[in-house]
């Protein structure tokens, strides 16, 4: 019997549970434009509100992974690790955490993406150095890895498209949040992209997609299992994200944070999610024993200018101008700043962390729809995070912004995001869990 898209669409919005035929005819229609976005557009909403079994996401898994070519990466020598992060604001990990493994001899090979929904993306602020790709093809990114450690590439037209295009599509229909989307998407990619072990990063709070610690660790118990029966060695970390990581929200201010951090000069809750992170990439990769000596390895790397030259190498070899690395006044900057001030004293007692995510979208630094191009330079510097005490005046963040009426709706929203309390806040942990 011939299928149709519009019946898989009845079926799933009522509940039904779609098969592993169904889900490859939908997956291989909509890769290859048999399938208009407007129908995935409504499939994904079936999906977001009637939710997926464990058998359907694993089919949508695989499905997406065969998509396209699966990498192997037997050319480059020693344990390859990946490492993906849920999504989060401020989440620059990656581009401090892989030249950071990378100079503890880990050969990096990472597939990432760009920006979701409120989230920011790797691939976005690796763009902040000018003339970077990520569009590579298989053989320089095995190639780079051989020779300096560590490569970062996009999803091109052959590693897990159908993820690609779904990406996009759920960036801009209200349908990332959702744990079997979320889940297929992130392992097909990272099993399309060949490395033999995978650290997860998993947020949870109000910055996070999945808000709840509950779903959260649901969502890394499902993506472990899914690596662990794909043949891969997997952790997952389950960290806060109830607040921005860090200070810097936006694309190339997170790419001057995560240089300082390389410096030795990050915020103490970034360096403490990289070290934690990094740990797990050392064990899997079989560069410590201990995490006691993993985390020694990787502060000594920071200590010793080697991962700030090995991101250096790393931006270089892919040809992004370095120099940026080392004179972060290159990076793109914006030309209008905004201080927004605490109206009265108290505690800062919570930071809408989702808020502040779209802030930074509404500065022009995320997408509006598939096609819009983003603002590098634009976003937020927070000045105060949960758990400060604040006086009536004091600054609270720095917009950052290239257009002014953009400026002043954002830094009224941002305000917003802010509570200050009289009580000082209980203090949350970073690191949740590990899942393993
Ligand atoms: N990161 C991804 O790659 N996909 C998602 O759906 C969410 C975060």
């Amino acid at each position: 019997m011939n299928m149709r898209m519009s019946d898989l669409i009845v079926k799933k919005r009522n509940g039904g549970t779609l098969t592993g035929e169904e889900i490859g005819f939908m997956v291989e229609g909509y890769t290859n434009g048999r399938i208009p976005d407007y129908q995935m557009s409504a499939m994904m909403m079936a999906i977001y509100f009637q939710g997926m079994n464990e058998e359907e996401t694993l089919s949508l898994t695989m499905a997406m992974r065969d998509s396209g070519e699966v990498l192997n990466l037997k050319a480059i020598d020693g344990i390859k690790v990946d490492k993906h992060s849920t999504g989060g604001v401020g989440d620059k990990t990656s581009l401090a955490l892989a030249p950071m493994a990378a100079a503890c001899g880990i050969p990096v090979a990472k597939m990432s993406g760009r920006g979701l929904g409120h989230t920011g993306g790797t691939i976005d602020k690796l763009e902040s150095f000018s003339g970077f790709s990520t569009s590579i093809p298989a053989q320089k990114f095995i190639e780079n890895v051989n020779r300096i450690g560590i490569s970062i590439m996009g999803q091109t037209a052959d590693l897990a498209p159908a993820d690609k295009k779904l990406y996009a599509l759920r960036d801009v229909t209200a349908t990332v949040d959702n744990m079997s989307l979320i889940a297929s998407s992130i392992m097909s990619k990272k099993l399309a992209a060949g490395a033999d072990a995978i650290v997860l990063d998993v947020k949870t709070g109000s910055g996070a997609f999945m808000k709840e610690e509950e779903d959260s660790f649901a969502l890394a118990r499902e993506m472990v299992k899914i690596g662990n029966g794909a043949g891969k060695k997997c952790v997952a970390v389950v960290s806060d994200m109830d607040q921005p990581l860090g200070f810097a929200v936006g694309n190339a201010l997170e790419v001057k944070e995560a240089i300082e951090t390389l410096q030795g000069r990050g915020p103490a809750d970034f360096l403490e999610l990289c070290l934690t992170l990094g740990t797990q990439m050392l064990l899997l990769g079989k560069k410590a024993e201990t995490e006691e000596e993993a985390r020694k390895k990787l502060l000594a790397v920071i200590e010793d200018g080697s991962a700030l030259r090995k991101l250096a190498e790393f931006v270089e070899a892919q040809g992004g101008d370095s120099a940026a690395v080392y004179d972060t006044s290159l990076l793109p900057k914006a030309s209008l700043t905004k201080e927004i001030k605490a109206d009265r004293d108290g505690f800062v007692g919570h930071i809408e962390c989702e808020e502040v995510g779209i802030c930074s979208l509404l500065l022009g630094g995320g997408r509006e729809t598939k096609e819009s191009s983003i603002d590098l330079s634009v976003g937020i510097m927070l000045q105060k995070k949960v758990g400060d005490s604040v006086l009536s005046g004091d600054t609270l963040a720095i917009l950052y912004a290239n257009d002014g009426k953009k400026l002043e709706a954002a830094a009224e929203r941002l305000l917003r995001a802010y509570r200050i309390t009289d009580e000082e806040p209980e203090r949350r942990s970073l690191i949740k869990g590990v899942v393993s």
